[in-house]
């Protein structure tokens, strides 16, 4: 093991047994190329600039990936952990499982729901898996999908098609089309009589396109279709408002823009579902604990209604109307950069905290990543090449103009 790994693993254990993972000590704690500046100099937009937790010389613009989380969320999280491990048995099973009821309150109150209609989980991936897994298919029925799902919210789907014979009729969305209209229209020609389901994103994990959720939830119910919606990209970036949306189905993930511990999440089923989505895991109710869901991550738990807290301390609209101002500056300085095409919708009504750009074919995305990060301390997410060949940026709370200048500065360095 290199010297400065285990220089920093020491240190962090040394912190842990002392009990104290102070944001200033954590981070001179992590390996850092240029060294590091104090947490106070750097404005961290909406957050106290000691709340987050970031290497202080990464420039980070990853949320829409992992969120970091901070400093009073690990606190609490950190706090619950050791209460737990003071008796296992009498606090896992006792009040720390019942105040998981307050927690699920707390995500249906951020999402607009009753509390009957949430449930908390892994992941998007996991919710979506678990209604996937509780419908009952029969061969032959279809499901109207987009071929710019993420592999979380498709995976269920191919699944499901390998299981029971149903099939997938996938919409096309190009990226930089950007047109609701159109994509209501595609769906719509998609619509047979064994249409079971629509499913898709709300924020599109390629481009960040907004996607017309509710006259697609509308137009499902008309047909007699489910509505379920992979919302992965949009809780704690964006208002989000279930009831408003008509969706049946949205399952979101706390560890991207709520910023709240990894591995947590959060699924909404609609009263109105009726029974038709019927997850092994639910059997025995939507507790946070049950007897068919087992044990979960309770600091975790406990960790996402610090993040739900701190969240609604800002406020969400204060949120989405920042990070949207920071998209639109990114938007508005890339188009000065040369050989990249933003595809992502403009500064609008279908504009998201995620902003995509495609370079072209001879620059390779993983590389430029590579040169971005190494060089520069910017990190930003390589699209995956089945989408087109790009990079898709997050704003989001803890970012400034500052940071966005950072990475138009480094691409026009290395684009010239
Ligand atoms: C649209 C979308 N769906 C699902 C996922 C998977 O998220 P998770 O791993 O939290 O389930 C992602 C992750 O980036 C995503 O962008």
């Amino acid at each position: 093991m290199p010297n400065d790994r285990r220089a920093f693993l020491a240190a962090l254990g040394a912190l842990s047994a002392a009990g104290a993972l102070a944001p200033e000590a954590w981070a001179q704690a992590r390996p850092s190329r240029r060294g590091t500046r104090a947490l106070a100099e750097i404005p961290r937009g909406l957050a106290a600039s000691d709340d987050i937790l970031l290497d202080p010389t990464l420039t980070y613009l990853q949320t829409g990936s992992l969120g970091p989380t901070p400093r009073p969320v690990m606190e609490r999280t950190v706090a619950v952990w050791k209460e737990l491990e003071l008796d296992p048995t009498s606090n896992g099973y006792g009040p720390l499982e019942q105040q998981m009821e307050v927690v699920r309150a707390r995500a249906a109150a951020l999402v607009g729901c009753a509390l009957d209609e949430l449930v908390l989980t892994r992941c998007t991936t996991e919710g979506l898996n678990w209604v996937a897994q509780g419908i009952n298919w029969s061969a032959g029925e279809r499901i109207i999908t987009t071929d710019q799902e993420h592999p979380g919210g498709r995976a269920c789907y191919d699944w499901v098609a390998r299981r029971f014979g149903v099939a997938l009729d996938v919409v096309s969305i190009p990226p930089g089309e950007n047109n609701p209209s159109a994509i209501i229209e595609r769906f719509a020609q998609r619509i047979t009589p064994k249409t079971r389901a629509f499913a898709f994103s709300h924020l599109l994990t390629s481009t960040g396109l907004r996607m017309p959720v509710a006259e697609l939830s509308a137009l499902a119910r008309r047909a007699g279709c489910l509505s379920i919606v992979d919302g992965a990209q949009a809780v704690g970036g964006v208002a989000v408002d279930v009831h408003a949306l008509g969706c049946h189905v949205y399952a979101t993930s706390g560890h991207k823009w709520l910023l709240a511990p990894k591995g947590t999440g959060l699924l909404y089923l609609s009263r109105d579902l009726a029974g038709r989505v019927d997850p092994i895991a639910l059997q025995s109710g939507r507790e946070a604990y049950t007897a068919s869901s087992g044990v979960c991550s309770l600091p975790s738990v406990h960790g996402l209604a610090a993040a739900i807290d701190y969240h609604t301390a800002i406020g969400t609209p204060r949120i989405e109307t920042h990070n949207l101002a920071l998209g639109r500056y990114l938007w508005n300085a890339l188009k000065d950069v040369p050989k990249i095409r933003v595809v992502s919708a403009e500064p609008g009504p279908l504009a998201s905290p995620l902003l995509t750009y495609e370079l072209p074919a001879a620059i390779n995305a993983g590389q430029l990543h590579r040169r971005l990060l190494e060089t520069h301390r910017v990190l930003v997410k390589v699209v995956p090449a089945n989408f087109l060949n790009g990079q898709r940026i997050s704003t989001h709370l803890f970012n400034t103009e500052r940071d966005v200048d950072a990475l138009v500065a480094a691409l026009r360095t290395e684009l010239a």
